[in-house]
């Protein structure tokens, strides 16, 4: 089940979704966040950093763990998720979580990696806090199409639209490796609550398809209606294709909410 949250720009929705993790780690300091990387989530974790002080948050006893990285790629690459973390977040705290987890890349056995990252899930004692972005193809993570919904974190096979995408992005790396690490589907939904924060006009006919339906594999997003507590955070260009079936759509206009 959905809760959607429609904004007039990106900029409102980033906004909207850092005000939701500021709340969950006032509410509970020691949260257990899962992170996600990508282009979408810059700005949120600009908000984070520079509300740190103003909204007297303290990020030091969050627990963190990133949805992926890239296989074949050592934290220390500026390509790596790692880095991206760093860079945009971690490294801007003046007071930064000390428990953090990301799958490393350069593992000599990613699939022990995948298995231990899965075991220090469950011993943090499960992720209260999803953040989770959206791919064009509908992906969640590095869960391609076709990924089963039953999957847990491993090693798994990167699209070639993926890989395009991402070519374009590449500061050290000649192209984009052709498989990472990533939570998997399964993984992903025993998360207590999920925000899902989609923005622009590219990422219309996924967040259509994820919200609308039906809910298959081709489309992994979808898998996100079974359940029970997601807000969908998203700006007008991005919902462009929703219909409110069977989700709650809130519009928010010059900060004034209502039903839509
Ligand atoms: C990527 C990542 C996801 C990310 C999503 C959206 O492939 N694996 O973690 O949330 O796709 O990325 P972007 O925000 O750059 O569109």
């Amino acid at each position: 089940m959905y809760d959607v949250l429609i904004f007039p720009d990106a900029a409102r929705a980033e906004r909207a979704c850092a005000e939701l993790i500021i709340g969950q780690v006032r509410r509970k300091p020691d949260s257990v966040l899962g992170l996600a990387t990508g282009k979408t989530m810059i700005s949120v974790y600009d908000a984070l950093w520079k509300w740190e002080n103003d909204f007297e948050v303290n990020f030091s006893r969050v627990k963190t763990f990133n949805l992926d990285e890239y296989l074949g790629v050592s934290p220390e690459c500026r390509d790596s998720f790692h880095a991206y973390m760093r860079r945009s977040f971690f490294a801007m705290l003046n007071d930064p979580p000390r428990d953090v987890h990301i799958l490393n890349g350069a593992a000599p056995d990613p699939e022990s990696e995948c298995r231990e990252f899965e075991r220090l899930i469950e011993e943090a004692g499960g992720i209260d806090l999803q953040l989770l972005g959206l791919g064009r193809n509908g992906h969640i993570g590095f869960n391609e199409p076709g990924s089963p919904f039953a999957s847990r974190t491993r090693v798994a096979g990167l699209s070639d639209s993926t890989r395009l995408y991402y070519m374009k992005n590449l500061i050290e790396l000649r192209e984009p490796p052709f498989k990472a690490l990533t939570m998997g589907i399964a993984t992903i939904m025993e998360a207590r609550e999920i925000v899902l924060l989609v923005t622009g006009a590219a990422k219309a006919d996924a967040l259509g398809k994820v919200v609308k339906g039906p809910v298959i594999e081709e489309v992994p997003g979808s898998a996100l209606a079974r359940h029970p507590k997601v807000r969908i955070i998203a700006d007008e260009e991005a919902a462009a294709k929703l219909l409110a079936q069977g989700a709650k759509v809130i519009k928010f206009r010059a900060g004034a909410p209502r039903a839509g």
